[in-house]
């Protein structure tokens, strides 16, 4: 019996042309979205970066050249579905999704999307987690992994997590794109079941494409249950994008004890002790 071939539904790409550091027109667009295809992804949610949306003409341009997207595809007879949202930057500028609701996921206003300084952690997550949350929205954290002062901040993600807040794992992480540092804390946050999605952050076709989704997939199926997996890859992907409620598993706690010794391990635990 052939064997069948897993579905993606990716929640975090760049395809949308012309807008940030992903796809620069058309055509590339047209080939990352064919890529997916071929990998077998079924459903894409474009997320393209928003470091300002205080301007219409920021809005506007990410909706036009959605719109644009959407009658290709219906053009090229792509078998694909596309959803738009966005990838907002943590500055002061966050709190301005509220005025487009486009910027979560699939027009919803059930999830979004945002990412953090690459190299310092801001100390305002926790206000946009609990403002997020009043609004009836589930924040979710792109690749975690990525950033370095994680690996001695691991009991942050646990506190953001009791908050309401879901963590989402790049695919290339997975498969080492990014270094072992981001290899092994992605490895250890999804053994942890601190991890509710994989997705692709595709930026093109060459490097940082949608081939790391099967290849991530393949590398982990082999460590983790197949229905976490599944939910990694596919289920919990399709219900944010629906706007459904995800059912999560208890992160195993064992894992904060491991920054216990670092500096900043200490100086995280005193301040929580002391609320500081
Ligand atoms: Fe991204």
């Amino acid at each position: 019996m052939a064997q069948k071939q897993p579905r993606f539904t990716d929640i975090h790409s760049h395809f949308l042309f012309s807008v940030d550091d992903g796809s620069k027109n058309k055509l590339e667009s047209l080939n990352m979205l064919q890529q997916a295809v071929e990998q077998n992804v079924t459903y894409l949610l474009a997320t393209p970066h928003a470091t300002d949306l205080t301007t219409e003409a920021v809005s506007e341009r990410f909706l036009d050249h959605y719109k644009e997207l959407q009658n290709l595809i219906a053009e090229e007879n792509i078998a694909i579905k596309i959803a738009l949202a966005s990838e907002l930057y943590f500055n002061p500028h966050i709190y301005d999704w509220i005025k487009y609701p486009w910027a979560t996921f699939n027009n919803n206003r059930k999830y979004l999307l945002f990412e953090l300084p690459l190299f310092e952690m801001p100390k305002e997550v926790k206000d946009f987690i609990f403002q997020c949350k009043l609004e009836g929205i589930t924040p979710i954290l792109a690749h975690p992994e990525r950033y370095s002062y994680m690996n001695n901040n691991i009991e942050v993600l646990f506190d953001w997590y009791h908050q309401g807040c879901l963590m989402q794992i790049n695919a290339g992480s997975v498969t080492g794109q990014f270094g072992s540092r981001a290899e092994k804390l992605a490895l250890k946050l999804l053994q942890a079941r601190l991890a509710h999605f994989v997705a692709s952050d595709a930026h093109e076709t060459e490097y940082r494409n949608y081939k790391q989704l099967p290849l991530a997939k393949e590398a982990l199926s082999g460590q983790l249950p197949a229905d976490y997996v599944d939910a990694l890859f596919s289920v919990n992907p399709q219900k944010a994008l629906d706007g459904l409620i995800i059912e999560t598993d208890e992160p195993d706690e064992r894992l904060i004890e491991s920054s216990w010794f670092s500096y900043q391990g200490i100086l995280n635990k005193i301040n929580k002790v002391f609320h500081l």
